[in-house]
């Protein structure tokens, strides 16, 4: 299968001090890769240079959606979407204006209405100011706002920062549900490992920049002694 996003030798970091060291990942159409690793690992830095954000400092990052593409506008044009852990929503706009933004007016009935049938909550939500939602609304609503535009490739830092355990447990399935239906490659960040093993066919596990494991989850399922070995260094 032709990797969606591919990752090789990535160094990123802020000013001039790399914090990420030599990253290779891929991820390929359709499949859910989870990105492991403790507090400051690097990964909120790598996803950020892959969405260009951040400057490249040495080796490649190729997105099928653009190649040699590294202007985050046009990489979101071209289907890369990121949901970043602040989730990126405004306080001040409903859920209706966030889902409007951006649509074509003439696509947006159906965008909306598909959105709704993976997160049924935000329907009665539509007029609520962000402000006012619960963290688990808002996070819906950041999934929502980057699924409505169909990416090929969707990255979420922290699904569930800051969340209860079972609104976590009700996101995940809507989450698997949505890269099904449209096929969507989704690279999740995750500092609770156990929400990603569960949705991720893949893992690769950062420390101190560098990715120390690289396994399919059902291995790390069963073995999750390799993941702590991994994060205790
Ligand atoms: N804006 C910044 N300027 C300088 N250093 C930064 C900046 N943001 C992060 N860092 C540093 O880069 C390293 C990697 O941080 P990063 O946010 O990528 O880690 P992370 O794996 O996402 O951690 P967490 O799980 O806490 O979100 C850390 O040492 C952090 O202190
Ligand atoms: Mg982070």
């Amino acid at each position: 299968m032709t990797a969606l996003l591919k990752v090789d030798g990535l160094v990123a970091g802020y000013g001039r001090t790399a914090v990420v060291h030599g990253v290779d990942l891929q991820v390929d159409a359709g499949e859910v890769v989870a990105l492991l690793g403790p507090n400051g690992a690097g990964k909120t830095t790598t996803l950020l240079a892959v969405a260009g954000l951040l400057p490249v400092m040495d080796g490649t990052v190729e997105f099928s959606g653009a190649p040699g593409e590294r202007r985050p506008h046009r990489l979101a044009r071209a289907g890369l979407a990121l949901v970043p852990d602040d989730r990126g929503l405004f306080d001040s706009l409903t859920v209706a204006e966030h889902l409007s933004v951006g649509t074509d007016r003439k696509d947006r009935a159906r965008a909306v209405g598909r959105v709704v049938e993976w997160f049924p909550p935000l329907a009665g939500l539509m007029d609520r100011r962000v402000g006012l939602l619960s963290g688990g609304e808002q996070q819906m609503l950041a999934l929502a706002v980057a699924l409505e535009r169909s990416p090929s490739l969707l990255m979420v830092d922290e699904l569930s920062l800051g969340l209860a355990p079972l609104v976590v447990r009700s996101l995940v399935p809507s989450l698997q549900r949505a890269a099904e239906e449209t096929g969507c490659g989704i690279l999740l960040v995750e500092q609770h490992a156990h929400v990603a093993l569960e949705v991720a066919s893949r893992a690769y596990v950062m420390v101190h920049g560098n990715v120390v494991v690289e396994s399919p989850t059902d291995e790390l399922r069963a073995d999750p002694d390799v993941l702590t070995r991994a994060y205790l260094g």
